[in-house]
């Protein structure tokens, strides 16, 4: 039965590569064993939902967005019943599942593909893929994977032809044209709804459709079948979160977002802003990009990351100014900032030059902002990276639970594991961790549940109207968001100097405000609100009491 408030509504998400999380059986990788055994911890952390990145068989030559078999666990992650045991333990602790679905291409190992370049030219089996005599078809769509790939096709000497890969080459893109396609990957959906998932994340998704002449982007054939797969979900009867992956400006996400397409689409030009805003020190793009974010998708739900297991995109030159990213990359805690495709492959504390009050704000900003908040694992703790590590796996190492050995991810020696858990001076794992965290009431890890624990007890925050008001300071980002009886006041300052400024409140001439962490009264409101907020310093308050609802 679909509800008429759908579950994502006000939730937060965390995401996790469940190799990287927890080792349930000893063999160096992270699996569904492992990660069944956290889910104390997330629910004690207070997340909504868990974003699991592909947990499907593959050769892992993209970090499983290259699948063999879209209806089956890689094996070194568990099998189907693990999967149920993990899903029933989940919903039990009332967390929500959202899988990763990559619907643009699969492995060049998966049979479809082995069978299409063996099939005879022009076959069926053939026509599953995108094939050419040319490899200039489709010449103006640029390379995704410029560190990796210098063309979007690839000669196969078998099928005496190129195929197209918009990603690596190992990543044959999917025949859309071809109906066969789209009723195979709606029985994928099909299949994992039956499973009893929450949602999928959709991956890549402006690819799915080519045209000459065109970026081969966002084409309306894509968006027609992205409608079909919403029907499909809408007919199933199931409250299934349908989360686009487009990384392109806030306009161009935007009609992912059209009433009977998709629910939510990730807001990267947002993430892009924020860290220039820091950066930088100024405000201004971010409250002009939340501003347009409110108007090309009035009432749509965006979600909000800082950091996921890709590269910080941060817009192509046409966002976030040169030398700004310059001063990014040179901020950066530790090794350089390391540009790879089409940005900075860096977690997020090293990204903040280690400081965590840097964390604690933008975290305040993506947990107060319209929208659905996304934690990146380890975050939380200010977890560090290996920047020596290839692609994109110096953010993709282990979980750091304990002081012990692998940081209590695995049991295994060394050499077996996933990747290297972080000894990085300042990021050591027998420092930064869970159970070290606990027991610091100071810590950023408890602060984060304290935020969340906030954040569920103000309704305004998950679902209220939201509008910016002028601080009169450049660093000073201040927003309300308000519903029917309660109105929240946010203040953020993105300078590492303090910021002291005046706020018109006279439309709330003589409410209490009070501020929300601490509980504690700060003067009524008035025409010339002071307010002193340190170096990167953020408050939430209550304007007025909280009217009961009756
Ligand atoms: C998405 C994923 C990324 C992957 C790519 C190709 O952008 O987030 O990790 O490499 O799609 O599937």
């Amino acid at each position: 039965m679909v509800t008429s408030v759908s579950w994502w509504e006000g939730a937060v998400v965390y995401q996790l590569i469940p190799r990287s999380y927890s080792d349930g059986d000893g063999d160096g990788i992270g699996d569904l064993k492992g990660l069944s055994g956290r889910l104390s911890y997330l629910r004690w952390l207070g997340v909504d939902a868990i974003w699991l990145t592909p947990i499907y068989p593959s050769p892992l030559q993209d970090g499983g967005y290259d699948i063999t078999d879209f209806k089956n666990i890689h094996p070194e992650l568990g099998d189907l019943a693990a999967f149920h045991r993990f899903l029933t333990s989940a919903h039990a602790q009332g967390i929500k599942v959202i899988l990763d679905l990559v619907l643009n291409h699969t492995s060049h190992l998966h049979p479809w593909f082995q069978r299409a370049r063996w099939a005879p030219k022009g076959s069926p089996e053939r026509d599953v893929y995108v094939w050419s005599d040319d490899p200039n078809r489709y010449a103006e769509a640029p390379i995704l994977f410029r560190n990796f790939e210098t063309s979007n096709w690839e000669w196969d000497e078998v099928a005496g032809q190129y195929y197209l890969h918009r990603f690596l080459r190992h990543q044959p893109d999917l025949n859309y044209e071809n109906p066969w396609v789209q009723e195979q990957m709606l029985g994928v959906v099909d299949f994992w709804l039956q499973k009893g998932v929450d949602g999928f994340r959709l991956d890549a998704v402006p690819f799915l459709f080519e045209a000459e002449e065109s970026r081969c982007e966002g084409l309306e054939q894509t968006h027609d079948f992205l409608r079909k797969v919403r029907t499909f979900v809408d007919n199933s009867g199931k409250d299934v979160l349908l989360l686009a992956e487009a990384i392109q400006p806030v306009e161009e996400a935007a009609p992912y977002l059209a009433e009977d397409e998709l629910h939510a689409a990730f807001n990267f030009e947002l993430t892009a802003q924020l860290f220039a805003g820091v950066a930088s020190g100024n405000s201004k793009n971010l409250g002009l990009c939340l501003n347009k974010a409110q108007e090309v998708a009035p009432g749509s739900c965006w979600a909000l990351p800082l950091r996921n297991h890709d590269e910080l995109w941060l817009g192509d030159g046409h966002l976030v100014p040169e030398e700004v990213i310059q001063s990014i990359r040179a901020g950066l805690h530790q090794g350089n900032g390391h540009w790879l495709n089409w940005g900075i492959n860096r977690r997020l504390a090293p990204l903040l030059n280690g400081d965590p009050r840097a964390n604690r704000l933008l975290h305040a900003l993506i947990y107060s902002l319209p929208g659905m908040p996304c934690i990146y694992y380890g975050d939380e703790l200010g977890m560090g990276d290996w920047p020596g590590l290839r692609d994109r796996d110096p953010n993709r190492t282990p979980m750091a639970w304990t002081p012990g050995r692998n940081g209590g991810f695995s049991t295994a020696p060394d050499p077996l594991l996933v990747l290297p858990p972080i000894t990085a001076p300042g990021y050591d794992y027998r420092v930064v961790n869970v159970e070290v965290q606990k027991h610091l009431p100071g810590s950023l890890l408890n602060w984060h549940r304290r935020m969340l624990t906030c954040r569920r007890l103000l309704p305004a925050l998950q679902a209220g109207g939201f509008e910016i008001l002028d601080s009169g300071h450049p660093s000073v980002l201040v927003f309300v968001r308000y519903i029917k009886n309660m109105t929240v006041l946010v203040a953020a300052n993105l300078s590492a100097a303090g910021a002291s400024f005046h706020l018109d409140l006279s439309r709330w001439e003589g409410a209490s405000t009070r501020e929300v962490l601490w509980g504690c009264y700060y003067p009524e409101a008035n025409e010339k609100w002071f307010v002193y907020l340190s170096s990167y310093g953020f408050n939430w308050w209550l304007i007025g009491e909280v009217e009961e609802t009756k």
